[in-house]
Protein backbone atom coordinates (compact mmCIF):
# COMPACT_ATOMS: atom_id res chain seq x y z
CA UNK A 1 0.00 0.00 0.00
CA UNK A 2 1.10 3.18 -1.06
CA UNK A 3 1.91 5.93 1.82
CA UNK A 4 -1.17 8.88 2.47
CA UNK A 5 -0.04 12.15 1.33
CA UNK A 6 -1.84 15.26 2.66
CA UNK A 7 -0.64 18.48 1.54
CA UNK A 8 -1.51 21.83 3.60
CA UNK A 9 -0.61 25.84 2.93
CA UNK A 10 -0.47 28.73 5.29
CA UNK A 11 -0.16 32.20 5.12
CA UNK A 12 2.66 34.62 6.11
CA UNK A 13 1.43 37.43 8.81
CA UNK A 14 2.33 40.97 9.13
CA UNK A 15 1.44 43.63 11.98
CA UNK A 16 -0.53 46.48 10.78
CA UNK A 17 -0.08 47.52 14.16
CA UNK A 18 2.23 45.88 16.95
CA UNK A 19 1.75 47.36 20.48
CA UNK A 20 4.12 46.05 23.26
CA UNK A 21 3.64 46.57 26.56
CA UNK A 22 6.40 45.81 29.06
CA UNK A 23 8.02 42.61 29.74
CA UNK A 24 6.06 39.94 31.94
CA UNK A 25 7.15 37.58 34.34
CA UNK A 26 7.29 34.52 32.31
CA UNK A 27 9.48 36.73 29.47
CA UNK A 28 6.88 37.39 27.16
CA UNK A 29 5.72 40.81 26.16
CA UNK A 30 2.11 41.40 26.63
CA UNK A 31 0.66 42.46 22.91
CA UNK A 32 -2.25 44.36 21.44
CA UNK A 33 -1.52 43.75 17.64
CA UNK A 34 -3.95 43.46 14.81
CA UNK A 35 -2.68 40.86 12.04
CA UNK A 36 -3.01 40.08 8.55
CA UNK A 37 -2.78 37.16 6.33
CA UNK A 38 -0.70 38.09 3.18
CA UNK A 39 -1.18 35.95 -0.04
CA UNK A 40 2.46 34.15 0.55
CA UNK A 41 1.73 31.00 1.22
CA UNK A 42 4.29 27.97 2.31
CA UNK A 43 3.04 24.53 1.44
CA UNK A 44 3.62 21.83 3.79
CA UNK A 45 3.36 18.18 2.65
CA UNK A 46 2.99 15.52 4.92
CA UNK A 47 2.61 11.18 4.44
CA UNK A 48 3.17 8.86 6.38
CA UNK A 49 6.08 7.29 7.77
CA UNK A 50 7.70 5.46 10.79
CA UNK A 51 9.90 8.36 11.97
CA UNK A 52 9.62 11.99 11.78
CA UNK A 53 11.91 13.58 9.22
CA UNK A 54 11.88 17.31 7.20
CA UNK A 55 12.84 18.62 4.08
CA UNK A 56 13.04 21.76 2.87
CA UNK A 57 12.93 23.49 -0.33
CA UNK A 58 12.07 27.30 -1.42
CA UNK A 59 11.37 28.58 -4.97
CA UNK A 60 12.76 31.95 -3.84
CA UNK A 61 16.40 32.12 -4.00
CA UNK A 62 17.86 33.03 -0.19
CA UNK A 63 14.90 31.86 0.91
CA UNK A 64 15.73 29.13 2.81
CA UNK A 65 19.11 29.51 5.17
CA UNK A 66 21.38 26.69 5.30
CA UNK A 67 21.08 26.62 9.36
CA UNK A 68 17.17 26.16 9.20
CA UNK A 69 16.27 23.76 11.81
CA UNK A 70 15.53 20.24 9.88
CA UNK A 71 15.57 18.07 13.02
CA UNK A 72 13.53 17.55 16.28
CA UNK A 73 14.05 21.41 16.74
CA UNK A 74 11.82 22.00 13.72
CA UNK A 75 8.95 23.54 14.89
CA UNK A 76 6.70 21.58 12.60
CA UNK A 77 8.19 18.12 14.08
CA UNK A 78 6.90 20.20 17.18
CA UNK A 79 3.43 20.63 16.58
CA UNK A 80 3.28 16.71 15.05
CA UNK A 81 4.52 15.65 18.34
CA UNK A 82 1.98 17.90 20.30
CA UNK A 83 -1.13 17.19 17.85
CA UNK A 84 -0.22 13.42 18.44
CA UNK A 85 0.21 13.62 22.39
CA UNK A 86 -2.99 15.83 22.44
CA UNK A 87 -4.68 12.57 21.06
CA UNK A 88 -2.31 10.20 22.89
CA UNK A 89 -1.73 8.56 19.66
CA UNK A 90 1.94 7.20 18.45
CA UNK A 91 2.32 8.98 14.84
CA UNK A 92 5.38 10.25 12.59
CA UNK A 93 4.94 11.44 9.59
CA UNK A 94 7.51 12.42 6.47
CA UNK A 95 7.30 16.13 6.34
CA UNK A 96 8.33 17.87 2.86
CA UNK A 97 8.06 22.08 3.28
CA UNK A 98 7.89 24.53 -0.01
CA UNK A 99 8.58 27.37 1.23
CA UNK A 100 7.93 30.79 -0.35
CA UNK A 101 7.68 33.09 3.41
CA UNK A 102 11.00 34.10 3.94
CA UNK A 103 12.78 32.68 6.89
CA UNK A 104 13.45 35.01 10.01
CA UNK A 105 12.04 37.58 7.78
CA UNK A 106 9.36 38.60 10.54
CA UNK A 107 6.82 37.37 9.13
CA UNK A 108 5.85 34.77 10.96
CA UNK A 109 7.25 31.57 8.00
CA UNK A 110 7.66 28.81 11.06
CA UNK A 111 4.73 29.49 12.39
CA UNK A 112 2.37 29.56 8.97
CA UNK A 113 4.42 26.06 8.84
CA UNK A 114 3.61 24.66 12.13
CA UNK A 115 -0.20 26.11 11.38
CA UNK A 116 -0.42 24.23 7.85
CA UNK A 117 0.91 20.96 9.75
CA UNK A 118 -1.50 21.19 12.56
CA UNK A 119 -3.92 20.86 9.65
CA UNK A 120 -2.27 18.41 7.22
CA UNK A 121 -1.35 15.86 10.35
CA UNK A 122 -4.96 15.86 11.08
CA UNK A 123 -6.75 14.58 8.50
CA UNK A 124 -3.56 12.76 7.73
CA UNK A 125 -4.11 10.82 11.27
CA UNK A 126 -8.02 11.11 11.12
CA UNK A 127 -8.31 13.34 13.85
CA UNK A 128 -10.84 15.70 13.58
CA UNK A 129 -9.42 17.55 16.25
CA UNK A 130 -11.79 21.06 17.39
CA UNK A 131 -10.78 24.74 16.30
CA UNK A 132 -10.38 25.16 19.81
CA UNK A 133 -8.34 22.15 20.51
CA UNK A 134 -5.96 23.28 17.55
CA UNK A 135 -5.85 26.73 18.90
CA UNK A 136 -4.85 25.79 22.22
CA UNK A 137 -1.70 23.08 20.56
CA UNK A 138 -1.08 26.03 18.27
CA UNK A 139 -0.78 28.69 21.29
CA UNK A 140 1.75 25.87 22.72
CA UNK A 141 3.76 26.14 20.04
CA UNK A 142 4.04 29.79 19.66
CA UNK A 143 2.57 33.13 20.22
CA UNK A 144 1.40 33.88 16.15
CA UNK A 145 0.61 30.05 15.75
CA UNK A 146 -2.89 30.39 16.53
CA UNK A 147 -3.21 33.48 14.01
CA UNK A 148 -1.59 31.30 11.56
CA UNK A 149 -4.31 28.79 11.61
CA UNK A 150 -7.51 31.39 11.06
CA UNK A 151 -5.78 33.97 9.00
CA UNK A 152 -7.40 36.86 7.88
CA UNK A 153 -7.40 39.65 9.90
CA UNK A 154 -7.28 39.84 13.43
CA UNK A 155 -6.50 41.90 17.36
CA UNK A 156 -4.30 39.53 18.71
CA UNK A 157 -3.75 39.92 22.23
CA UNK A 158 -2.15 38.17 25.14
CA UNK A 159 1.44 37.25 23.86
CA UNK A 160 -0.35 37.38 20.92
CA UNK A 161 -1.84 34.14 21.08
CA UNK A 162 -5.07 35.33 21.67
CA UNK A 163 -7.12 36.07 17.99
CA UNK A 164 -10.15 38.12 17.74
CA UNK A 165 -11.54 38.41 14.04
CA UNK A 166 -12.28 42.02 12.92
CA UNK A 167 -14.17 43.47 10.00
CA UNK A 168 -12.11 44.40 7.34
CA UNK A 169 -13.56 44.93 3.81
CA UNK A 170 -10.26 45.60 1.83
CA UNK A 171 -8.26 44.42 -0.46
CA UNK A 172 -4.53 45.98 0.92
CA UNK A 173 -1.73 45.90 -1.43
CA UNK A 174 1.66 45.56 -0.14
CA UNK A 175 5.29 45.62 -1.41
CA UNK A 176 8.04 43.21 0.87
CA UNK A 177 11.54 44.33 0.60
CA UNK A 178 13.45 41.18 2.14
CA UNK A 179 17.15 41.23 3.46
CA UNK A 180 19.73 38.75 2.90
CA UNK A 181 20.03 38.52 6.61
CA UNK A 182 17.38 37.32 9.06
CA UNK A 183 16.98 39.19 12.40
CA UNK A 184 16.17 37.01 15.76
CA UNK A 185 12.87 38.15 17.33
CA UNK A 186 14.30 37.46 21.09
CA UNK A 187 16.96 40.21 20.48
CA UNK A 188 14.62 43.09 18.93
CA UNK A 189 12.24 42.14 22.30
CA UNK A 190 15.50 42.67 24.48
CA UNK A 191 16.82 45.93 22.47
CA UNK A 192 13.03 46.95 23.24
CA UNK A 193 13.56 46.22 26.55
CA UNK A 194 16.91 47.93 26.54
CA UNK A 195 15.61 51.22 25.29
CA UNK A 196 12.72 51.22 27.81
CA UNK A 197 10.49 51.59 25.45
CA UNK A 198 7.42 50.42 26.58
CA UNK A 199 4.62 53.18 27.86
CA UNK A 200 2.23 51.15 29.54
CA UNK A 201 -0.64 48.85 28.26
CA UNK A 202 -1.09 48.88 24.69
CA UNK A 203 -3.52 49.01 22.87
CA UNK A 204 -5.56 48.81 19.38
CA UNK A 205 -6.34 52.47 17.52
CA UNK A 206 -9.88 52.98 16.95
CA UNK A 207 -8.65 54.51 14.20
CA UNK A 208 -7.28 51.34 13.00
CA UNK A 209 -10.54 49.49 13.43
CA UNK A 210 -12.29 52.11 11.32
CA UNK A 211 -10.01 52.00 8.29
CA UNK A 212 -10.52 48.44 8.27
CA UNK A 213 -13.98 48.58 7.55
CA UNK A 214 -14.12 51.60 5.57
CA UNK A 215 -11.43 49.75 3.18
CA UNK A 216 -9.42 52.91 1.73
CA UNK A 217 -5.59 52.48 1.93
CA UNK A 218 -4.88 56.38 2.15
CA UNK A 219 -7.34 56.04 5.33
CA UNK A 220 -5.18 52.51 6.89
CA UNK A 221 -1.91 54.25 5.93
CA UNK A 222 -2.75 57.10 8.44
CA UNK A 223 -3.04 54.16 11.12
CA UNK A 224 -0.26 51.96 11.02
CA UNK A 225 2.13 51.10 14.00
CA UNK A 226 5.21 49.16 15.08
CA UNK A 227 6.63 49.33 18.64
CA UNK A 228 9.56 46.92 17.54
CA UNK A 229 10.61 49.24 14.61
CA UNK A 230 12.76 51.64 16.40
CA UNK A 231 14.42 48.35 18.29
CA UNK A 232 14.27 46.97 15.21
CA UNK A 233 16.19 49.78 13.46
CA UNK A 234 18.44 50.12 16.58
CA UNK A 235 20.37 46.74 15.56
CA UNK A 236 19.78 47.39 11.96
CA UNK A 237 20.53 51.23 11.25
CA UNK A 238 20.47 49.69 7.40
CA UNK A 239 17.02 49.18 7.31
CA UNK A 240 16.01 53.12 7.94
CA UNK A 241 17.27 54.14 4.15
CA UNK A 242 15.06 50.96 2.71
CA UNK A 243 12.37 51.91 4.97
CA UNK A 244 12.49 55.96 3.85
CA UNK A 245 12.67 54.81 -0.06
CA UNK A 246 8.86 53.39 0.04
CA UNK A 247 7.28 56.86 0.53
CA UNK A 248 9.67 58.14 -1.89
CA UNK A 249 8.50 56.42 -4.94
CA UNK A 250 4.81 56.78 -4.08
CA UNK A 251 3.95 53.98 -1.44
CA UNK A 252 1.51 55.46 0.95
CA UNK A 253 3.72 54.15 4.04
CA UNK A 254 6.06 52.56 4.84
CA UNK A 255 6.51 49.58 8.20
CA UNK A 256 8.45 47.56 9.39
CA UNK A 257 6.98 43.68 9.40
CA UNK A 258 6.93 42.38 13.23
CA UNK A 259 10.43 42.29 14.59
CA UNK A 260 12.02 42.59 11.08
CA UNK A 261 13.96 43.05 9.26
CA UNK A 262 11.17 42.73 6.11
CA UNK A 263 10.40 46.56 4.85
CA UNK A 264 6.44 46.82 4.39
CA UNK A 265 5.08 49.36 1.89
CA UNK A 266 1.29 49.94 1.41
CA UNK A 267 0.04 50.34 -2.12
CA UNK A 268 -3.14 52.53 -3.68
CA UNK A 269 -4.14 49.38 -5.53
CA UNK A 270 -2.32 46.33 -7.35
CA UNK A 271 -1.06 48.88 -9.97
CA UNK A 272 0.50 51.52 -7.75
CA UNK A 273 2.00 48.46 -5.81
CA UNK A 274 3.93 46.99 -9.13
CA UNK A 275 4.76 50.57 -9.87
CA UNK A 276 6.20 51.12 -6.16
CA UNK A 277 8.14 47.57 -6.88
CA UNK A 278 9.52 48.94 -10.03
CA UNK A 279 10.71 51.74 -9.00
CA UNK A 280 12.19 50.16 -6.00
CA UNK A 281 14.17 48.32 -8.44
CA UNK A 282 15.27 51.69 -10.22
CA UNK A 283 16.76 53.06 -7.00
CA UNK A 284 18.96 50.21 -6.53
CA UNK A 285 16.76 47.70 -4.55
CA UNK A 286 17.57 43.38 -5.40
CA UNK A 287 14.38 42.25 -7.83
CA UNK A 288 15.36 39.14 -5.90
CA UNK A 289 14.60 40.67 -2.45
CA UNK A 290 10.90 42.15 -3.43
CA UNK A 291 7.79 40.99 -3.44
CA UNK A 292 3.86 42.26 -4.10
CA UNK A 293 1.16 40.29 -2.13
CA UNK A 294 -2.10 41.05 -0.94
CA UNK A 295 -3.97 40.69 2.05
CA UNK A 296 -6.46 39.70 3.92
CA UNK A 297 -5.42 36.12 2.57
CA UNK A 298 -7.34 33.01 4.39
CA UNK A 299 -5.65 30.77 7.06
CA UNK A 300 -4.15 26.88 7.25
CA UNK A 301 -6.48 24.76 4.93
CA UNK A 302 -6.14 21.61 3.58
CA UNK A 303 -5.13 21.88 0.10
CA UNK A 304 -4.96 18.24 -1.78
CA UNK A 305 -5.06 14.52 0.07
O1 LIG B 1 6.12 32.77 21.07
P1 LIG B 1 7.36 32.64 20.27
O2 LIG B 1 8.11 31.37 20.56
O3 LIG B 1 7.13 32.83 18.81
O4 LIG B 1 8.29 33.83 20.71
C1 LIG B 1 9.65 33.90 20.38
C2 LIG B 1 10.35 34.88 21.29
O5 LIG B 1 9.89 36.21 21.04
C3 LIG B 1 10.09 34.65 22.77
O6 LIG B 1 11.00 33.74 23.31
C4 LIG B 1 10.29 36.04 23.33
O7 LIG B 1 11.67 36.33 23.45
C5 LIG B 1 9.76 36.93 22.24
N1 LIG B 1 8.35 37.32 22.44
C6 LIG B 1 8.03 38.21 23.44
N2 LIG B 1 6.73 38.58 23.62
C7 LIG B 1 5.75 38.12 22.81
C8 LIG B 1 6.05 37.21 21.78
C9 LIG B 1 7.37 36.83 21.62
O8 LIG B 1 8.90 38.67 24.18
N3 LIG B 1 4.50 38.53 22.98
Amino acid sequence: MSARVVRASASAKINLHLGVGPVRPDGYHPLATVYQALSLRDVVEVRTAAAWSVQVGGERAGVVPLDLPLGEDNLVVRAGRALAAHHGVDAAAAVRIEKTIPVAGGMAGGSADAAAALVALDRLWDLGTSSDDLAGIAASLGSDVPFALVGGTAVGEGRGEVVTPVVDVGTWWWVAVLSGKGLATPSVYRRFDELARAVGTPSIPPGLRDALAAGAAAGLAAHLGNDLQEPALDLRPDLRDVLALGPAVGALAALLSGSGPTCLFLADGEPAAYDVRSRLHSHGIDPALTLVAHGPDAGARVEAE
